[in-house]
């Protein structure tokens, strides 16, 4: 009994990809202080692999909210169960995300912050699933653009399995009953 994994992107395209965005990112906030906001569970590696490659001083920031099923989640509501443990008043945020699907969670979630007032907020995804968007979001940085398939590695579960993988790849779940 084994779900079948296929690879999309390996260890060394995503390090190279994130050294990238840490780049980019380090040249935009020059002479600024950035606070993370990594969304968990599956942001955390992604947004440790990164905050490593910036180069302007980065404090991380923990927050976490709950995955509904889509009954709940087409009301709108997504609740908080980890909330930040500092204001973030006229602080420069970058909430780092795994990915972005429907957008109802980041569309929720950076509308609760922006009401907290912080100097700028920017978002930054690992990935992005567009095809079934119903939310707008802006996504400020991104690393990759993928199909609409089911992904899992590189924090990004499968019934929480398959977040340690290094790299990223689609998961056919296995059917069968056998072994
Ligand atoms: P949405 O953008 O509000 O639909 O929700 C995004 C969240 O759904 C992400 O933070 C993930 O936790 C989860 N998610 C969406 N697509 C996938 C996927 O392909 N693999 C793993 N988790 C996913
Ligand atoms: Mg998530």
């Amino acid at each position: 009994m084994a779900d079948k994994l296929e690879i999309m992107f390996t260890e060394r395209k995503i390090a190279n990809k994130i050294k990238k965005l840490g780049a980019q990112i380090s040249e935009e906030y020059q002479g600024n202080e950035i606070t993370m906001v990594c969304i968990l569970k599956g942001a955390c590696f992604f947004a440790c692999e990164l905050a490593k490659r910036i180069t302007v001083p980065v404090q991380m920031e923990f927050m976490r909210c709950s995955s509904y099923g889509d009954e709940t989640i087409s009301s709108g509501v997504v609740k908080i169960i980890q909330d930040l443990d500092k204001p973030i008043r006229d602080k420069h945020i970058i909430v780092v995300e795994d990915i972005i699907d429907t957008g109802r969670t980041m569309h929720y979630l950076l509308e609760i912050l922006r009401q907290r007032e912080p100097a700028s907020l920017k978002l930054c995804s690992l990935l992005d699933k567009p095809d079934r968007r119903v939310a707008e979001v802006n996504l400020d940085y991104v690393g990759f653009t993928v199909p609409d398939k089911f992904i899992v590695g590189y924090g990004l579960d499968y019934a929480q399995k398959y977040r340690n993988l290094p790299y990223i790849a689609e998961v056919t779940p296995d059917e069968g009953k056998g072994e």
